[in-house]
């Protein structure tokens, strides 16, 4: 055990640690997905919604991560096996509650949900709260299986959008392209593999040389490439509709689904809920502010995804096309929308690569957690560990890959899924996503804040914290805002408000709270 300790790689700087942690943020989640879910559910007004999510729940459950991570110097499982206390009047709380919904379960024979919480209940008895390090490192390995389908795809787009083949237009010939694109299991499957075999390749080099050498040439980049497409796009004629639609607020389009989705999203945006943060925390050193380092990531997650919705939809109302097409908009209407612009093919290629960019940064902290997992617990080595679990999560994305549209290819798990749980909402690809993002998500990010907040106790957490960070624990919030902080008489170390005594109020009791709401919502306990 001290071995490793002694062993562990940590980021070369500050900067390579806060480029690899944005980089992990920024993904999908932003350029893909924030300005489709942004467009379908009113534009501005949604924006703010989702960044008072952002600074009341990602902001206090980062930080938890971070520490937790930092502290423990482990993989989320390590991380919680190092600090559950020996028997935890909370945990047994939880397992009971999860035992009786499982007995409820099985007197109304919905079976298949009975087996997974009450084994689920059975496991927080007898491991306590490691049981949550071991969910995110199982939801990192489903999310990293369906991700690397979605960035896949990118790929395939960008050897098509340079050999011309994304020439559409109508935005219901690139719909039929696409379609076409993502069922031929050749392609996915292939693209799905080029993309693994790039993140294995990455993670297989280790902190320093890898995913710290690749995050600070991949981050410029992006950021390049995304203000080029940005000034491209707030230059054509009639771009002025697409920035009033994105930054004007209307909100009459906001009910409990869109905060629900600006909720879901704000974890799944900055990587929170299954120890991603805690992982890449347990490679920093004690010299770094995590309290800056948060507000950084947090601070560049968001300054993306708001420049990903500068970039489409001024391009998007300039060419007269919805903004509200739904995942589609960036694999159908923006080819369509630069087709017509001139240079387009360019245009097209810079995109999908800024796409797989940000894929990439992402897809390698999901990796990480699993290949920390192995390394730190079970002793296997970095490569060993790399390709294992590089190799699984391919063959597991396989099945997401040629479901994606349908369960024709693998009609067995199909029937296997309706047997066991009665119900299979869409594809395997959406059981995944739905699996990870509804429920491993908001549950992890839930238990994680539970647990800092009331088992490891915001006492031991902020002495961590206070570690490189003396202004957010021991400075009255007044005297920092006000400058002040160097006059003694403002600086009272107890009964004061602090930025810690704010964060432990979050962690305890807000930020669990509008958690619970939300999931009650996503499972129909709720209704609004
Ligand atoms: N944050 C990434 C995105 O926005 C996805 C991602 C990477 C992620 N690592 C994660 C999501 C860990 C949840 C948990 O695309």
């Amino acid at each position: 055990m001290e071995k490793t300790e002694a062993k562990r790689e940590h980021w070369s700087s500050n900067l390579g640690f806060i480029l690899a942690a944005a980089g992990s943020a920024v993904g999908l989640g932003n350029i893909w997905k924030f300005p489709y879910i942004t467009g379908e559910n009113g534009g501005g007004a949604f924006v703010l919604v989702y960044l008072i999510c952002i600074a009341i729940i990602g902001l206090p459950v980062m930080l938890c991560e971070l520490s937790l991570g930092r502290h423990t110097q482990r993989n989320p499982v390590g991380a919680f096996k190092k600090i559950t206390p020996d028997s935890s009047t909370l945990a047994h709380l939880i397992g009971a509650l999860l035992v009786l919904s499982g007995i409820f379960l099985l007197v109304f024979q919905d079976y298949g949900w009975a087996v997974v919480i009450l084994l689920l209940g059975f496991a927080i008895f007898r491991y306590s709260w490691v049981v949550v390090g071991a969910m995110g490192v199982l939801a990192g390995f489903t999310i990293l299986s369906f991700y690397s389908v979605v960035a896949g795809w990118t790929i395939g787009y960008i050897w098509q959008a340079f050999t011309g083949q994304l020439a559409f237009n109508s935005v219901d010939a690139a719909a039929g392209h696409f379609v076409q694109f993502i069922t031929t299991p050749a392609l996915a499957i292939g693209c799905h593999a080029v993309f693994m075999l790039m993140c294995m390749v990455i993670v297989y080099k280790g902190v320093q040389s890898g995913i710290e050498r690749w995050s600070k040439i991949l981050m410029p980049i992006l950021f390049l490439l995304l203000l080029v497409l940005i000034i491209r796009g707030v230059t054509l004629p009639g771009a002025m509709a697409g920035i009033e639609f994105y930054l004007s607020p209307d909100f009459s389009k906001i009910n409990a689904n869109s905060i629900l989705q600006a909720l879901g999203h704000a974890f799944f945006t900055l990587s929170l809920g299954m120890g991603a943060m805690t992982t890449y925390g347990s490679y920093v050193d004690k010299k770094q502010n995590l309290f800056i380092a948060t507000l950084s990531i947090a601070g560049l997650d968001t300054l993306i995804a708001l420049m990903a919705g500068l970039a489409i939809f001024p391009a998007v109302f300039a060419q007269g096309f919805q903004p509200n097409a739904g995942p589609g908009l960036v694999f159908q209407v923006l080819p369509t929308v630069f087709n017509q612009i001139p240079l387009g093919t360019l245009w097209a290629a810079i995109f999908f690569v800024l796409l797989l960019v940000a894929a990439l940064t992402s897809g390698i902290s999901l990796l990480e957690v699993v290949i920390a997992y192995f390394v730190d617990e079970k002793g296997w080595t970095r490569p060993r560990a790399t390709i294992v679990f590089g190799l699984v999560t391919f063959l597991l994305g396989c099945l997401s890959a040629i479901s994606v549209t349908g369960w024709e290819h693998i009609e067995w798990l199909h029937q296997l899924i309706l047997g066991v749980f009665g119900v299979s909402k869409g594809s395997f690809f959406d059981v995944m996503d739905n699996l990870s993002s509804n429920w491993l998500l908001p549950l992890g990010g839930l238990f994680i804040a539970l647990f800092v907040g009331w088992i490891w106790g915001p006492r031991q957490a902020v002495n961590e914290i206070r570690q490189g960070s003396a202004n957010f624990a021991d400075v009255h919030l007044f005297s920092l805002l006000a400058g002040l902080k160097d006059d003694p008489s403002h600086n009272a170390p107890v009964h004061v408000v602090t930025l810690a005594s704010l964060w432990g109020i979050f962690i305890r009791f807000i930020t669990p709270v509008a958690v619970l709401f939300a999931f009650f919502y996503t499972i129909g306990w709720l209704k609004l």
